[in-house]
């Protein structure tokens, strides 16, 4: 790997710059206000070293970013048996909100999509949690993930809610085959607070480099999961994180990864680095735009394709 020096992080930021393609997530109003121009990356060492250029102390929305995480507290709380037994791990093919469950268990494909990570949110914290719990529970665990304590941000929340017929849809079509088992509003709620979690670039770095350092933050030194989660969380990134682009991904730049919908995008090298990039303007896919091109040339440049 070559030296990971500022100069090279602000060249490629300025060569993606003038790409203004893509659009803001019209379908949430708050994000649909962001700031289209930002533009950060950041790269966390396993042993604690942040590079950076551009807007990488910008806080915005975690969203799908948030999904991994979980999937790895679910799997810390409960044990593989019970989270396997109501999400797959198979990719989808489908965009993230549709709903996408297997045929006649209705157990979501995967836990990267709105479907599997409704259900992973209702599996969070100890069996019997409530709905105040369970979002204590994520947010604790996500704060461990980067190091400092997280807050939500209120309003891309309550902006999300207001319009989150689709994702309400999907959580009555999971209660309806009793993959949830309990009130699909209240999952919903929680799984939108959970998404409303604000980052920065430098933080989705450090937890990206708390799954590449095995589970242990690299500034805190605290195992937040166990190692045998972390392997299946970056399994189920590397097949699925990139929703129905996936294939594109794992062949062209080959890093475990997740997008989320404000524009963030994290990599995860295990045992080398946490990678994060900020650009609010998406694809199709719901991928930011000049994340993807980002990763192709770290990717390309730095010889991180894991195979
Ligand atoms: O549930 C939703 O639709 C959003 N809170 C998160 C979606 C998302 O980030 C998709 N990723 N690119």
């Amino acid at each position: 790997m070559r030296p990971i020096i500022p100069d090279y992080l602000a060249e490629a930021l300025g060569d993606v710059e003038p790409d203004n393609s893509g659009d803001l997530a019209a379908y949430i109003p708050e994000l649909a206000a962001a700031d289209p121009e930002r533009l950060g990356v950041a790269f966390a060492t396993v042993d604690g070293q942040v590079h950076g250029a551009g807007d990488i102390d910008v806080p915005f929305t975690i969203q799908s970013i948030s999904k991994p995480f979980a999937y790895a507290l679910a799997l810390a709380d409960r044990g593989f048996a019970p989270v396997l037994a109501k999400v797959g791990v198979e990719p989808s093919g489908e965009a993230f909100n549709e709903i996408s469950l297997e045929g006649g268990t209705g157990r979501p494909f995967n836990p990267m999509i709105n479907a599997g990570a409704i259900t992973v949110h209702s599996l969070t914290g100890a069996e019997g949690s409530g709905p105040a719990e369970r979002v204590e529970r994520v947010l604790d665990g996500l704060s461990a993930f980067a190091g400092r304590r997280l807050v939500m941000d209120e309003e891309v929340c309550a902006s999300e809610m207001a319009h989150a017929h689709r994702n309400l849809a999907i959580a009555h079509m999971l209660r309806s085959h009793d993959v949830l088992t309990e009130d699909a509003g209240a999952v919903v709620d929680g799984y939108t607070r959970q998404c409303s979690v604000l980052v920065t670039t430098r933080d989705l770095a450090m937890m990206a480099a708390t799954l590449a350092n095995r589970g242990v933050n690299p500034l805190s030194g605290e195992q937040v999961v166990p190692e045998r989660v972390v392997r299946q969380v970056l399994s189920v990134m590397l097949s699925c994180g990139m929703y129905d682009a996936a294939g594109d991904w794992t062949t062209q730049v080959g890093i475990p990864a997740k997008s989320g919908v404000a524009g963030g995008l994290i990599g995860s090298l295990p045992g080398r680095i946490g990678i994060a990039t900020f650009s609010p303007r998406l694809d199709p896919h719901g991928n930011s735009v000049r994340g993807v091109s980002l990763f192709e040339r770290f990717s390309s440049d730095m010889g991180l394709h894991v195979m």
